[in-house]
């Protein structure tokens, strides 16, 4: 894959990175050079994404982080962990999600409601919030990514807990963006479309059904999720802050 641009000598922080977009996230800022500390539940799949980019040639240490976002002392050992390899941190993505159908409203399932919102939502706000803190106090700026979804403006039935806890991503990272300019910290989102990871590739149909749905006719490869992140991470744009990339096929504008 060729680097969109160089992270190099710059540190970063990957949640969800041992599958999907989280995983093609990792694998481009490695390609790209960066250091990166790869976070998620699963330490083996970590693992094996570490190890697939070192294999690639990553110039950057690569460390892994057995890690629960779900968990406030789980995400502050994360960071600790980057730190005490790195030094300091130029940035993260938060990008751990967990999607998952809801009953239809009328069966109303509170549990599952509030697991969306426990993991998507306080589950970013937190990998966010204590990231922020960081960067803060380090003094010279930084950049925060996080994974919406384009189901917010674009949505479909039987998922309300998860278009609930993304809408809410949305509008934390808005705020969020505004908290931070003072500190020369961008903040933007990465608002996907239908893209051809784990989850959605267990559901036998769902994504040849997907891409028929989208004006171009495919749905979102992960790897160009990752490059296109690169390019978010880097110094190209430096006054883009607060705003909500799509990558959707066109599907969020179509009739
Ligand atoms: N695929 C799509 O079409 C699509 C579209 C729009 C947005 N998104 C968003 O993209 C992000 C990645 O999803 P994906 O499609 O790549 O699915 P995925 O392969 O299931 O990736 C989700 C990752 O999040 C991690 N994770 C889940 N719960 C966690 C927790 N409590 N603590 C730490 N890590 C946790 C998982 O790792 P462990 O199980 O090892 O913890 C996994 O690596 C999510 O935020 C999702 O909502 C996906």
């Amino acid at each position: 894959m060729q680097a969109v641009q160089s992270l190099a000598g710059k540190s970063f922080v990957i949640t969800g990175a041992g599958s999907g977009i989280g995983h093609a996230i990792a694998l481009a800022c490695a390609e790209a050079g960066a250091n990166l500390c790869l976070a998620g539940r699963n330490l083996s799949k970590l693992e094996d994404a570490a190890g697939r980019a070192r294999a690639d040639g990553a110039a950057g240490d690569i460390l892994v982080a057995a890690t629960d976002i779900a968990s406030t002392e789980s995400v502050a050992a994360m960071y600790a962990a980057a730190l005490d390899r790195f030094g300091t941190l130029d940035g993260l993505v938060a990008n751990a999600g967990v999607m998952a159908p809801s009953p239809p409203v009328q069966d109303f399932d509170e549990a599952a409601f509030r697991q969306a919102i426990d993991v998507n939502l306080l589950g970013t706000a937190r990998t966010v919030a204590q990231g922020a803190k960081i960067l803060v106090e380090q003094g010279r700026g930084g950049t925060i990514l996080a994974t919406g979804s384009s189901l917010v403006y674009r949505s479909g039935p039987f998922m309300s807990a998860y278009v609930t806890s993304k809408a809410a991503v949305h509008g934390f990272m808005n705020t969020v963006a505004l908290d931070l300019a003072p500190h020369r910290i961008r903040v933007n989102l990465l608002v996907p479309g239908t893209s051809s990871t784990p989850p959605l590739q267990a559901m036998e149909g769902f994504l040849e059904r997907a891409a028929a749905a989208t004006p171009l006719g495919e749905v979102v490869s992960p790897d160009e999720l990752g490059r296109f992140a690169v390019f978010l991470l880097g110094d190209a744009v430096p006054h883009m802050t607060g705003a909500a990339l799509v990558v959707d096929s066109g599907k969020s504008i179509a009739a």
